[in-house]
């Protein structure tokens, strides 16, 4: 008698649970379209700036250095970024960029001038990191170069000079002057940044003004070459819209756009010790990259109804306050769940919109930033960043198949977030991937997707999480978030039920 009150207590408490525990279920479909594009692999492109600790302390010691290096660059950074299969790496800035004369980085080290990095630190900069160590880095980890060219403080005439520096194989004094620097055969450079931030830091231009700059910089680089306008920072489409209607589209290959997700630029709060309130308001701001890529490429489908000119988002990620004791102008963070699940949404935002936006570049690789990689000396750990790009990775040049949903809500103190993002890809092996993030910092939220239109009949999870929202990989503690596998997911009359916990990013491979 006990025992049957017992098991129909425990079958009583069980629905009860049952009903308090489960949230509703979220249905997306996921079409599988002939048309639809190709997610670009330069999606997933990195940016190393001179700033910091990024270059000098960060891939470069030197090659006195007692950290394993090959011609001075760190082997653990190579080797982990080729992990990553980092498709490009976009340099030497940033602000720098536009006060960098790349011919102070060339010839013999003991020869090179010295300037002041006035963007970052003050620090004194003295060139021995320069275009031959950043094209020979590129070419180990068989990453595109993108280069960023000076014309906030350069000319046109010494961004045309690099450009034959890198590219010309033929006879003239540039391809000479590389030879004489010992090599032979040019590196082919194919993305050029002409400028950066030229609203900004980059000469504090109008759009008009620029626009006839940037036309005239264009002019004179030869080649084939993809040339990259300075773009607008966030929301402003002004500057998008002035620059499409005043450049012509031949003279463009891509339009930039920049956007930190940042709570308050002068509160931007720390980042690991964070409130959820915080942790919120920086999703909203990662969120609207969604908002901000649309109506960008809605301008430029004005003008490029063909879609021919690259969105190219050569700056993205979460800025924090810099870790306490370190210097301000060296940007130094920490790297947290908060900043997987950034990162996760935002990529997802992007696989999604492949058809125009088809390079990003996260801010930044090293030490700056969200970086994916921190060092200390010869120790070196991969951030929750780093793992959401490796999970990533597999969307790289596959196919997008477009998702259709609606999404579930995150709620906080009266406002609210869509709680689930995700995007989908069948690559060229014929493996389907879905990338799930859930935004909630509470809730964990069951999906259902319809596998039928893809022929999926097997599926195995990865999924990156951990217990605090806060958590990070310490120098003490370098593995506490890694992927891991994931069978939170079943496969039932053709349906894929999947069961996203609290902030965390699953990927799911298909066969
Ligand atoms: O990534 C740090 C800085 O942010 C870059 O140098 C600049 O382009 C942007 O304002």
């Amino acid at each position: 008698m006990k025992k049957k009150i017992a098991i129909i207590l425990a079958m009583f408490l069980f629905g009860i649970f049952g009903v308090f525990s489960q949230n509703s279920t979220t249905e997306i479909t996921i079409k599988s379209r002939e048309e639809s594009p190709i997610i670009n692999k330069n999606i997933y492109g990195h940016f190393a700036e001179h700033l910091g600790r990024c270059i000098y302390d960060g891939f470069f010691v030197g090659d006195t250095s007692k950290i394993a290096n090959t011609n001075g660059v760190r082997n653990d950074i190579i080797e982990a970024l080729k992990a990553l299969k980092i498709p490009n790496l976009r340099w030497p800035g940033g602000c720098f960029a536009d006060t960098y004369h790349w011919k102070d980085g060339i010839g013999p080290r003991e020869d090179r001038p010295t300037i002041v990095n006035q963007w970052w630190g003050g620090v004194t900069e003295d060139n021995s990191f320069g275009t031959h160590d950043f094209l020979n880095m590129c070419e180990l980890l068989g990453a595109e170069p993108y280069l960023s060219g000076n014309v906030g403080s350069g000319t046109v005439q010494e961004l045309a000079d690099w450009v034959q520096y890198t590219n010309f194989s033929g006879k003239s004094p540039m391809s000479d002057l590389r030879k004489k620097n010992g090599r032979e055969k040019p590196w082919h450079v194919k993305y050029w940044g002409i400028g950066n931030e030229a609203w900004g830091c980059g000469g504090n231009m109008t759009a008009d003004y620029y626009a006839d700059v940037y036309r005239k910089y264009t002019t004179f680089l030869s080649g084939d070459i993809e040339r990259i306008a300075s773009g607008a920072s966030s929301d402003d489409y002004n500057w998008t819209e002035t620059l499409m209607k005043n450049i012509p589209n031949r003279m463009l290959g891509g339009l930039a756009l920049h956007h930190y997700s940042v709570i308050d630029w002068n509160n931007k709060g720390d980042a690991v010790d964070f409130s959820e309130d915080q942790y919120f308001k920086t999703m909203t701001e990662a969120l609207k990259m969604e908002e901000l890529v649309t109506k960008h490429a809605a301008i430029m489908d004005k003008y490029d109804p063909d879609k021919k000119i690259d969105l190219v988002v050569d700056e993205w990620g979460g800025w924090y306050d810099v870790q306490k004791d370190t210097n301000p102008g060296f940007l130094y963070q920490q790297n947290t769940m908060r900043d997987a699940v950034l990162a996760g949404a935002t990529l997802n935002i992007f696989n999604n919109h492949a058809d125009r936006v088809r390079m990003a570049n996260l801010a930044q690789c090293v030490n700056v930033l969200q970086a994916v990689i921190l060092t200390d000396k010869a120790k070196m750990i991969l951030t929750p960043t780093y793992y959401v790009m490796q999970m990533y990775s597999v969307h790289q040049d596959a196919k997008l198949l477009p998702v259709k949903f609606d999404s579930p809500l995150y709620e906080l103190n009266g406002k609210t977030l869509p709680a689930i993002s995700v995007s989908a890809s069948k690559d060229s092996n014929g493996l389907t991937h879905i990338s799930l993030v859930n935004i909630d910092a509470n809730k964990e939220n069951k999906i259902e997707i319809d596998l039928n239109e893809l022929g999926i009949k097997n599926a195995t999870g990865t999924i990156l999480t951990s217990k605090k929202l806060q958590d990070y990989n310490s120098f003490d503690n370098p593995t506490k978030i890694h992927p891991i596998d994931y069978k939170g997911f079943g496969i039932k009359k053709g349906k894929l039920i999947i069961t996203v916990p609290p902030f965390s990013v699953v990927m799911i491979e298909g066969k």
